[in-house]
């Protein structure tokens, strides 16, 4: 089952089970300073949520002054999207980013627990269309289930598709590869969850 196929059949649960943008304060904060950034970059254009899910995130930064759009492959998480926030704009497409017309402008990109569902290859091969699609110092952020183990990412069993999990020192170096510097990183854990988290912000150099 494909990403898309498993979040469009599971999209009710996954609206019922988080209905809300963070699950853990520190998340808020991480897009708190994101936000931040792109306002104070000065970079013009829009603010691409890369599988933006339900559009909590993408709303949230919208209250934020920001211009934002949230972009995903699933039609029936859209769905939810577009009925609790009509004010931002939603496109069916996915991490490639082409439901984007060439020449958009890209302020920012925060991509949410969203690469986790792309092979570890496919990843490169995406970062090297943002990296090619942004701006010198267009700010990205990354959230992840992360791993302990340095090293290759790792399959894990996610409820909805298949995913993998990163250690923050490989996100980052795969980041970093495809042209997006490191500025900072949260790792955090939760006793209600089996995995760390990070959340990493870069810009493109
Ligand atoms: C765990 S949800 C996260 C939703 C949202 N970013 C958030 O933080 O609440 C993962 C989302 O990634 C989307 N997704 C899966 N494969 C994708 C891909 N190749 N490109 C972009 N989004 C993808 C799914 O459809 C789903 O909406």
């Amino acid at each position: 089952m494909t990403p898309q196929q498993g979040y469009d059949a599971m999209a009710d649960l996954y609206a019922e089970a988080v209905p809300t943008a963070y699950q853990y304060p520190v998340e808020r904060h991480a897009v708190e300073a994101f936000a931040e950034r792109v306002l104070t970059s000065g970079s013009m254009g829009v603010v691409v949520d890369v599988g933006c899910g339900t559009g909590h995130v993408a709303a949230d930064l919208t209250s934020r002054g920001l211009d934002v759009i949230g972009i995903d492959p699933s039609v029936s998480m859209l769905g939810y999207a577009r009925s609790a926030y009509p004010g931002v704009a939603f496109a069916e497409g996915d991490a490639s980013l082409t439901a984007l017309p060439d020449g958009t402008d890209i302020a920012a990109i925060i991509a949410r627990f969203s690469l986790i569902h792309i092979s570890p290859e496919q990843v490169m091969e995406t970062l090297r269309i943002w990296a090619a699609r942004t701006h010198p110092d267009t700010p990205v952020l990354v959230a992840a289930q992360a791993s302990d183990a340095p090293g290759v990412p790792l399959p894990f069993d996610h409820a909805v598709a298949p995913a993998w999990r990163w250690h923050p020192d490989e996100l980052s170096r795969v980041l970093d590869t495809n042209g997006f510097a490191e500025e900072w990183r949260i790792v955090y854990r939760d006793q209600s969850y089996r995995f760390p988290m990070v959340q990493l912000l870069t810009h493109r150099r």
